[in-house]
C-alpha cells in the first residue's frame, strides 16, 4: 500500500541508441544533455533485435552493455525492453508460420512492427531465446529498474494456428456444440454448427454477421495476447529477474480489453498521445484525464506514463506543437492522476526512416533548443513532487465502462448505427462528476463497487453474470446509481435479455425501457423540469441521438419530454431503493444536465475529494479545472490545473488550513496552463 514504485519520479523516455553506435559523440552529448534536462530513466531495446541477433543464434551484446554503464555512470536509470513489437528479417525468412494472416486469410510479408503470430510455437521459442539472453547479459546490471514487455501489443492474426487456438478456446468455455450454437443463436439464417472444427474466425469473405462470434473472437485475441504477454513476463523470471514488468497500453485501444493484463503485469503503464490546441485545450485535458483515470483504476495504483511526446508527432492528421506551457501541464496532469513518472518517445530524433519527423528531446540540430527547456521544466517539476511518488487517487465516484459490451454493443446492428455517441454519454457523465468535485474511477462491471457512494452505468448494453445483483446490492445499502438508456440489454453472449430492461434493475430503477427512438443527425427533442423535481431543476435540457421511452412503475419523474409522440413521457427520473437511490438518464442530454445533475449528486453522496473542496469553498469545481487528490498514510497532495485559456481567481486569497504548497505560487489566482499543488499533512 503506497509503495513508491521506484523511490522517484521517473524523467525520460526511449532511447534507440542502435541508431547512432558509428557515432560516439553523439551518444556523449546525449547524456550531456539528459543531465541538463533532469533525465533519470531511458526505456531501452524495444526495436533493438536485429542489432542485438543479428542471425540466428549469433548474439552481439557488447554495444547494449557499453551503453547501459555509461548511463549508469551518469546517473540514468533502465527500463529494459524485450524487443518482440518488431521481429528480424532472419526470422521471418527462416520461418514464415511467424508472418500474420490478415482477415482475409492472406499471410503477410515482412516489414512494418508488430506483424506476429502470438500463437507460433516458433516465435514464442525465438522471443524465449532473445528474452534470457537479455536478461542473462544486463539483466541484473544495477541500473535497470523494470522491465517494458514489448511494445503496444496489438493486432489480430487469423493464420491456422490462431484458428486452431480459437477452436480449442471455444471449446473449453463452451464445452459442447449445442452450448455454443445456443450462445451464439445460430438457428437464426441457419448458422448452426456441429464441431468445433468447423468455426472459423470472423471475415469479410466469410462470417461476420454472427455477432456472439465476432464477440468471442474478441475476447480470444485478448486471451491469447494477454497469454503472451504472461509467456514473456515467464521467460524474464525463468532467466532470473524479479523485476517489476509492464505493458505499454494504447489510448482507448479498442482492440484488447486491457482488463485482463491487469493480473498479468506488475505496473500498468499506458503511451498519452493528446492533439492538444487541435480543439480547446479544456475539452482535450478532460479526454486525456478520463484516460488516466482508465489506466490506473486497472490496478488502483501508480502507474507510469511510459510515453509522451515532447513536442510534435509525426503521425497525427496534423501534427501541431505543443505550446509553451502545454508539455508541462499535460505532464503534470499524468501525475495528478497517479503516473509515477514523464517519459517520451523519444530521446534522440531518428535520422531516417519511419519517424524521423516525429518530435523528441534531441532533435536532428542536436544543440539546445526550447523544446529542452521545456523538458527541463518538467525535470525540475518532478523532482520538487518527489514526496508524491506512491501515493493514489481514492476515489468515491467510478463510471462503469466494460470493453467487452463496447464491443458487443458497436457490432450489434440496432437503434442508430450511424453512431451511438457513447463517448459523448461517458464525456459528459465524467465532467459532470469531476464538476461536482469527485475524483472517479473507471472500472468493468466485473469489478467491486461497494466501496464507491456514486456509480455512473452510461449505456451498460451488456450485463454481465453478477452485475445487476451488483448494483442493487449497492443502491440497497445506500448507493447512488445512475444508470443510462440502452443499458442491460444483452447477457455475456450477446443475446437480447427477455422480460424486461435494464435488465434486473426494472424495480430498483422504477421504470422499464418500452422502445428506443434513434434521431437523424440534427433532429433534437427537449425535456422540461417536472415542478417540485428532487434535483431541483428548474429549465428546459435539449436532448438528441436516442431517445428511451419508459413505462414507470414507482419512478419519480424529473423531466419530461417535450415533443413527437412521447411528448410528457419520463426522460429523467430517480426512484429511492432501500437506503440508496437510483436514477435513469433517458437520452442524449446536453452538457449543462450532467452538471446539473452530478453536481448535485456528488455532494449529497459525501463523494467529492475532502482536501480539494476545502480549496474550493465546497462549491463545484469551475469548468475547464481539473482537480485531483493523490494520497498516502501521511500526506494529501491536492494538484489544481487551469486548462482554461483565461485566468481564473480561486475562491480564496489565503491557503486553506494545514495547506502548504509543494509545487508552484500561491497568488489567489490560476494562469492558463498553470498548476499548483498542494500539500495537506495528516499526521
Ligand atoms: C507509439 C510507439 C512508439 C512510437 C510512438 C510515436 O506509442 O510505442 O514506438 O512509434 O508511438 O508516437
Ligand atoms: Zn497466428
Amino acid at each position: 500500500m503506497n509503495k513508491a514504485l521506484f523511490g522517484r519520479m521517473l524523467h525520460g523516455g526511449d532511447y534507440n541508441p542502435e541508431q547512432w553506435l558509428d557515432r560516439p559523440e553523439i551518444l556523449a552529448a546525449d547524456r550531456e544533455y539528459f543531465r541538463r534536462m533532469h533525465i533519470n530513466t531511458v526505456s531501452l531495446g524495444m526495436f533493438s533485435w536485429a542489432v542485438l541477433e543479428p542471425c540466428e543464434g549469433v548474439f552481439n551484446f557488447d554495444w547494449l552493455v557499453q551503453i547501459i554503464d555509461a548511463l549508469y555512470a551518469a546517473g540514468v536509470s533502465v527500463i529494459m525492453a524485450t524487443p518482440s513489437g518488431a521481429r528480424p528479417k532472419w526470422l521471418a525468412d527462416a520461418y514464415p508460420e511467424v508472418l500474420r494472416v490478415d482477415a482475409e486469410r492472406r499471410r503477410t510479408l515482412f516489414g512494418g512492427r508488430h506483424n506476429h503470430c502470438y500463437t507460433s510455437p516458433v516465435y514464442r521459442e525465438k522471443v524465449k531465446i532473445i528474452n534470457t539472453e537479455i536478461v542473462r547479459c544486463v539483466g541484473r546490471h544495477p541500473a535497470v529498474l523494470a522491465w517494458h514487455i514489448s511494445n503496444e501489443y496489438g493486432g489480430e492474426c487469423y493464420c491456422p494456428l490462431c484458428q486452431e487456438a480459437f477452436r480449442s478456446w471455444l471449446a473449453a468455455r463452451y464445452g459442447t456444440i449445442d452450448k455454443l450454437n445456443d450462445a451464439w443463436q445460430t438457428v437464426f439464417w441457419s448458422h448452426v454448427y456441429t464441431d468445433f472444427s468447423q468455426i472459423e474466425a470472423p471475415s469479410p469473405i466469410g462470417e461476420h454477421a454472427l455477432h456472439g462470434l465476432t464477440l468471442d473472437w474478441k475476447r480470444f485475441v485478448t486471451a491469447r495476447t494477454a497469454d503472451f504477454a504472461s509467456f514473456e513476463i515467464e521467460t524474464i523470471r525463468a532467466a532470473g529477474s524479479d523485476k517489476p514488468a509492464t505493458v505499454n497500453m494504447m489510448y482507448d485501444y479498442a482492440g484488447l480489453d486491457y482488463e485482463r493484463f491487469a493480473g498479468t503485469v506488475d505496473i500498468i503503464s499506458w503511451d498519452n498521445y493528446p492533439p492538444w490546441h487541435k480543439t480547446e485545450e479544456k475539452i482535450t485535458a478532460l479526454d486525456a484525464a478520463m484516460q488516466h483515470d482508465y489506466m490506473r483504476s486497472l490496478k488502483k495504483a501508480p502507474f507510469l506514463l511510459m510515453e509522451s511526446c515532447p513536442s510534435a508527432t509525426n503521425w497525427q492528421a496534423v501534427s501541431k506543437l505543443k505550446r509553451p506551457g502545454m508539455l508541462l501541464a499535460s505532464s503534470l496532469q499524468a501525475v495528478a492522476h497517479g503516473a509515477d513518472s514523464v517519459l517520451y518517445f523519444q530521446m534522440r530524433q531518428s535520422r531516417g526512416a519511419s519517424e524521423k519527423f516525429h518530435g523528441a528531446a534531441i532533435d536532428h540540430w542536436g544543440g539546445e533548443t526550447r523544446v529542452m527547456n521545456e523538458i527541463t521544466d518538467v525535470g525540475l517539476a518532478l523532482e520538487s513532487l518527489g514526496a508524491v511518488c506512491g501515493s493514489t487517487v481514492h476515489a468515491a465516484a467510478a463510471i462503469i465502462m466494460d470493453r467487452e459490451s463496447r464491443w458487443a454493443m458497436e457490432d450489434a446492428a440496432g437503434p442508430r448505427n450511424a453512431g451511438l455517441k457513447y463517448k459523448a454519454l461517458f464525456t459528459r457523465i465524467y465532467n459532470g462528476l469531476r464538476r461536482g468535485g469527485a475524483a472517479v474511477d473507471i472500472i468493468s462491471e466485473e469489478r467491486d463497487i461497494s466501496a464507491y457512494r456514486i456509480v455512473a452505468v452510461p449505456m451498460a448494453y451488456m450485463c454481465k453474470p453478477g452485475f445487476a445483483e451488483k448494483l442493487r446490492a449497492f443502491v440497497s445499502s445506500g448507493g447512488t446509481l445512475v444508470v443510462s438508456y440502452w443499458s442491460g440489454i444483452v447477457d455475456e453472449y450477446d443475446r437480447c435479455c427477455l422480460n424486461g430492461t435494464p435488465h434486473g434493475l426494472t424495480d430498483v430503477l422504477g421504470l422499464r425501457s418500452c422502445e428506443i427512438d434513434a434521431l437523424y443527425d440534427g433532429e433534437q427533442n427537449a425535456a422540461i423540469p417536472v415542478a417540485g423535481n428532487a434535483l431541483g431543476l428548474t429549465r428546459r435540457y435539449v436532448c438528441d441521438t436516442l431517445c428511451d421511452v419508459v413505462d414507470l412503475c414507482g419512478a419519480m419523474p424529473v423531466l419530461t419530454y417535450t415533443d413527437d409522440f412521447y411528448a410528457g413521457r419520463a426522460a429523467l427520473t430517480f426512484k429511492q431503493f432501500g437506503a440508496g437511490t437510483a436514477w435513469y438518464i433517458g437520452a442524449l442530454f446536453e452538457e449543462e444536465l450532467f452538471s446539473d445533475i452530478f453536481c448535485r449528486l456528488v455532494t449529497t453522496a459525501g463523494a467529492a475529494q475532502p482536501y480539494a473542496m476545502r480549496l474550493f469553498g465546497g462549491s463545484s469545481v469551475p469548468e475547464g479545472v481539473g482537480v485531483t487528490t493523490r494520497e498516502n498514510d501521511d500526506a494529501a497532495y491536492v494538484f489544481v490545473q487551469n486548462f482554461n485559456r483565461f485566468s481564473l481567481c480561486l475562491p480564496s486569497k489565503v491557503l486553506p488550513k494545514g495547506a502548504s504548497v509543494l509545487y508552484g505560487t500561491y497568488t489567489g489566482s490560476l494562469a492558463p496552463l498553470e498548476t499548483l499543488v498542494f500539500a495537506f499533512s495528516k499526521t
